[in-house]
């Protein structure tokens, strides 16, 4: 009973660590990003939409920028990035939103788990 209990608590813990991405990882893995993507507040919109707040504002809200008409589409389903569709979507966002105007895939967990916890420090 007790080996149960420490093997519970052990994996609790480790499940929570998994799940805590690093902000300043995230920021330097965002490099990648920022040759298409402004992310501070009221930057502006490059061959990308701005990114700030991204995680509270809605998807395809960046005002100004011209989104396909897929993501467009998408955001009247899904109004609103959470970190589960980010994760989704940063992991191929060719299989979340075919006909999308962004190719990216970010493979490894770690550094989509890092970029989100940065989108996050980015914002309100
Ligand atoms: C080559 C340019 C390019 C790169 C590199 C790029 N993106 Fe994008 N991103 C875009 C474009 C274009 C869109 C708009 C997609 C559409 O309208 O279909 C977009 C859309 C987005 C959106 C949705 C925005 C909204 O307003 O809902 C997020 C989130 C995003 N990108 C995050 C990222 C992250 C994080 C990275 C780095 C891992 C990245 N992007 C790399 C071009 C890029």
């Amino acid at each position: 009973m007790k080996l149960f209990l420490i093997a519970t608590s052990v994996s609790i813990l480790l499940a929570h660590s998994a799940l805590a991405g690093d902000v300043k990882k995230g920021a330097k893995a965002f490099k990648k990003c920022a040759a298409c993507h402004s992310i501070d507040a009221g930057g502006k919109n490059k061959s990308g939409p701005n990114l700030y707040d991204i995680l509270n504002r809605g998807i395809a809200a960046s005002e100004g920028f011209k989104y396909s008409k897929k993501l467009a589409t998408f955001s009247g389903d899904n109004p609103q990035w959470t970190t589960e569709l980010m994760d989704v979507w940063l992991k191929n966002t060719q299989k979340l939103v075919k006909g999308s105007k962004m190719r990216v895939k970010v493979k490894k967990v770690a550094d989509r788990e890092n970029l989100i916890a940065y989108l996050q420090s980015m914002g309100n």
